[in-house]
């Protein structure tokens, strides 16, 4: 795999963290804990580092409902300079479930971030801290994402907290929704334009005009509702710069016919992050 060319916000991050931090000697990696204890994991050592930071936002499939196997596969295994911010707002190592204190309703298992975050960080400097920031709750529909709603003020909260812990740069957010509109067709058919708002009201809140969103059309087989094409159209429609889309039509689902399985999040992640490098590969640097 040849590395990409250094995308400039990566640049600046690194000489950044160069600059203004002590360099801290990795600290040795841990053994993936067997409960889900990630709620009560200490701060990391790397919670002052400037960070590229990812909100993660959507319904189940980001939050991740992926099995579980044992051992997991290296791409969900913790890294020194993969952290994630905790419900509670500190950094900690990122390990999945990274939704456990965030999803709370439901049992949350693998989702697309880990693989996604891996594989940045295989093709970036060594300086380069990733904040995860989840945010994401299963079953939810857009119309509770639009400003006002607790989820999107929740985001908003979260994302401005990342910010400011530590600092850093927002370089994208994953966006994996939109299932649940598709079972009524007045939710199909209004998906577009509440998805452009949602994007607009974002980067008007976060002060990011040009915040990249990296979109994950829906591709159920079957399961959610009947409107699956109107709602990817609408996806695909999206009239905004910097909205980019990954399709997770067939990727292989659970049994439940609903959600990504651990191997279909593995392949998303990758995606995602092969979607992020090429983008940012191809920005103009004065646009960040
Ligand atoms: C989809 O359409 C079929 C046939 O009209 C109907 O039986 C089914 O209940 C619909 N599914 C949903 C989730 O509305």
């Amino acid at each position: 795999m040849k590395p990409p060319a250094r995308r400039p916000l990566l640049g600046l991050l690194a000489a950044a963290a160069l600059l203004s931090c002590l360099l801290l000697l990795a600290p040795p990696p841990r053994l993936f804990p067997s409960s889900s204890s990630s709620a009560r994991a200490p701060t990391s050592p790397y919670a002052h580092r400037p960070k590229l930071l990812f909100l993660l936002a959507g319904q189940s499939n980001m939050a991740g409902r992926g099995a579980p196997t044992s051992p997991l596969p290296a791409p969900y295994l913790p890294h020194p300079r993969l952290l994630r911010l905790a419900a509670d707002r500190r950094w900690v190592a990122a390990s999945p479930p990274l939704h456990a204190d965030i999803d709370t309703h439901k049992t949350c298992g693998l989702g697309p971030a880990m693989p996604f975050a891996h594989r940045l960080l295989l093709s970036s400097s060594d300086l380069l801290v990733l904040g995860l920031v989840p945010c994401a709750v299963g079953g939810t529909r857009i119309w509770m994402w639009a400003r006002g709603q607790p989820l999107y003020e929740a985001a908003v909260a979260r994302a401005r907290a990342a910010v400011a812990g530590g600092g850093g740069a927002l370089g994208a957010v994953l966006w994996f929704q939109g299932e649940s509109d598709t079972i009524e067709v007045d939710d199909a058919r209004a998906y577009g334009g509440k998805m452009e708002r949602l994007v607009a009201d974002l980067r008007e809140d976060l002060g990011s005009p040009n915040l990249l969103v990296i979109q994950v059309s829906v591709g159920l087989a079957s399961g959610e509702g009947n409107y699956t094409d109107i709602v990817r159209d609408a996806q695909r429609s999206i009239n905004l710069p910097n909205v980019i889309l990954v399709d997770a039509m067939g990727l292989p689902l659970s049994d439940d016919q609903l959600h990504l399985s651990t191997e279909a999040q593995l392949r998303l992640g990758e995606m995602l992050a092969q979607a992020y490098l090429e983008f940012e590969s191809s920005r103009d640097p004065k646009a960040i």
